[in-house]
């Protein structure tokens, strides 16, 4: 295949959309203007939301764009051979003018074209929707792509998981898509392989959205009255498709970063596993960080909203510098890579240098302030240490509240001839993650609900379950245990008798209510003492560590919980109890279920 670089990729998608009619338009900001529900732009359609919903768009009704983008939802993912936290999106819209024929052929005619990328037909693969009960199977899609040479063999229809995209948020714009795919060297894993498959025989480069209905509060979706085109290519993982690179971090996107990393502690990338990791790391999370500060719209580290993931991003870039011995105020050094890299692409970079290298010179001496803390308390559990070895929890302890990495414990632990019980850590970590995984990162997901965004306005129900139960039968209901699925919330909680019918169906409109309310779900971090002051309910006993976080609903709950939660009230729909029993001796159950908005 065609080697490609970015900035030539870049410029040939924007002009070959322009030969069709497009109108070139700025990246808008990667902090959204008008959506408070999502924390960054994650596609190129978001922007255009208004217009997708008809709003006439000044440069017209065909644009094209390389957009900013940032998904954090997968942050602990980043070290990895494919995670970023920022990538840019090619894309070109229709507003109500074209629809699948000219969007196809065109896509067709860029991939295949030796004019443009120029890749052999017989290696690419294309999905389409397979039609569900809200939209028809999308036999027209299939039927244009036969029409442009492609094999049947090559063409699949696969279900909503697949091909629908949208909305970016809880309602908006979305449609069905036709995905295309680049079939790679390696084999097929089976008979049964297909696009829907992540074994790495087909890649995906590029997704033509069919944006055709709007998603409404209820989950119901309903027609737009002008039919979009909304189509999206990730240019780092084209590029290092296209290129032949093993990961994108092997792609000219990373060349220059990595380098400079690599001069400033005087290690290889690559060198071994530990190294490449915290290079991938620090290259992805330094390109984030001075994206969103030399924004326009650009945000100083905070502990809250887009200022706390910059900050999660930059502290944990730090540490992971620490771990490669890089020297004080390496991120300036790295940023001005990164603004000198994108100059030309992205000039406002470079406009607001002088506030990138200030605030990024600012949090890493903060950071070292918090270690400095962290250091003390690990000499605390040294010296507690027993058996030579330092327990999960401990560690886990000065992970969660002082940021340190278990690999920065198992270091400084050596130093002192110290083992730490690894698996425990492991543990305690896997729990805390599938409590807050999704978390403060609910906001900043976009793209497709999926389970975990079920599971949490599941959890987000039962602690208004909680709320209601406690005013209805009274302060001596206290939670006993909860266990949520996809499906269903269960809660137990002390009480001594049975609850009545009225009984529940006052706990259920109380929930209701507060779901009709749409509140926000107000996570903040606090004391226990002060938690206790304020109201909070919840288990006070077993915390370790300092500080907690505390979920508040505007007056109907306030509780002590690790997360995830909706962002919303409104986001689960309406709640419903389905069964009361009881549990064991002073302690009853209940199993109810939300009609949410799904995906
Ligand atoms: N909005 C579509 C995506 O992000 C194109 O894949």
């Amino acid at each position: 295949m065609k080697q490609i670089a970015s900035a030539q990729l870049r410029e040939m998608f924007q002009s070959f959309m322009e030969s069709k009619g497009h109108h070139r338009i700025q990246s808008a900001s990667v902090i959204p203007e008008n959506d408070p529900t999502v924390l960054f732009t994650t596609a190129g359609m978001h922007p255009l939301v208004p217009y997708l919903m008809g709003t006439p768009h000044p440069a017209g009704t065909r644009l094209t764009d390389v957009q900013k983008c940032i998904r954090t939802g997968d942050i602990d993912e980043v070290g990895d051979a494919s995670h970023l936290t920022f990538f840019e999106m090619l894309g070109n819209w229709s507003l109500g003018d074209y629809f699948k024929k000219e969007a196809i052929s065109w896509s067709w005619e860029f991939l295949t074209s030796p004019e443009y990328l120029g890749i052999d037909k017989d290696r690419l693969a294309f999905t389409v929707f397979e039609g569900n009960e809200d939209s028809p199977r999308d036999e027209e899609s299939h039927d244009i792509w036969r029409s442009m040479g492609v094999k049947e063999d090559h063409l699949f229809y696969l279900p909503k998981k697949h091909n629908w995209w949208g909305p970016a948020g809880i309602t908006g714009p979305c449609g069905p898509d036709t995905e295309m795919f680049i079939i790679t060297d390696k084999p097929a894993c089976g008979p049964d392989c297909s696009p829907a498959c992540s074994c790495g025989h087909y890649l995906e480069i590029w997704n033509d959205v069919f944006m055709q209905y709007n998603k409404q509060k209820d989950g119901s979706f309903i027609p737009l009255a002008k039919k979009n085109v909304d189509t999206g290519m990730g240019l780092e993982r084209t590029i290092c498709v296209l290129n032949g690179k093993e990961t994108v971090y092997d792609t000219d996107a990373f060349t220059d970063i990595l380098a400079c990393i690599a001069s400033l502690c005087g290690k290889t990338y690559k060198q071994d596993e530990a190294t490449t990791k915290a290079f991938r790391i620090i290259a992805d999370h330094m390109r984030t960080s001075t994206f969103i500060l030399g924004d326009d719209r650009g945000v100083s580290p905070s502990n809250t909203d887009q200022g706390y993931i910059l900050r999660r991003l930059i502290r944990r870039a730090v540490r992971y510098g620490m771990q490669l011995g890089m020297p004080e105020g390496f991120t300036t050094e790295i940023a001005k890579v990164i603004i000198n890299q994108y100059r030309e692409a992205y000039p406002e970079l470079e406009r607001n240098s002088a506030f990138v290298l200030e605030q990024l010179k600012l949090e890493e001496a903060r950071f070292a302030r918090t270690l400095k803390q962290g250091n003390k308390e690990f000499d605390k559990v040294a010296s507690r240490v027993e058996n030579g070895t330092i327990d999960g929890l401990s560690a886990f302890h000065l992970y969660d509240t002082f940021g340190f990495p278990i690999e920065m414990t198992v270091e400084l632990a050596a130093e002192r001839g110290l083992k730490v019980d690894t698996a425990s850590f492991e543990e305690h970590f896997k729990k805390h993650q599938e409590l807050s995984h999704q978390g403060a990162d609910q906001k900043f997901k976009g793209g497709l609900a999926d389970q975990t965004e079920e599971t949490a306005r599941l959890h987000t129900a039962t602690h208004l379950l909680h709320a209601a139960l406690r005013k209805v039968l009274g302060p001596e209901v206290a939670q006993k245990g909860s266990n949520i699925t996809a499906e269903r919330l269960r809660f137990d909680f002390s009480f001594g008798r049975k609850v009545t019918k009225e009984e529940l169906a006052e706990v259920e409109k109380l929930v209701n209510e507060a779901i009709q309310a749409d509140v926000p779900v107000v996570c903040e971090e606090m004391t226990v003492p002060e938690a206790k002051e304020k109201g909070a309910i919840g288990l006070f006993e077993n915390k370790y560590g300092e500080r907690v976080r505390t979920y508040k609903m505007g007056d109907y709950s306030f509780e002590i919980c690790g997360g995830p939660h909706a962002t919303h009230t409104g986001e689960l729909g309406s709640f419903k109890i389905q069964k009361e029993e009881s549990s064991s001796a002073g302690v009853r159950r209940i199993k109810a279920v939300i009609t949410g908005p799904a995906t």
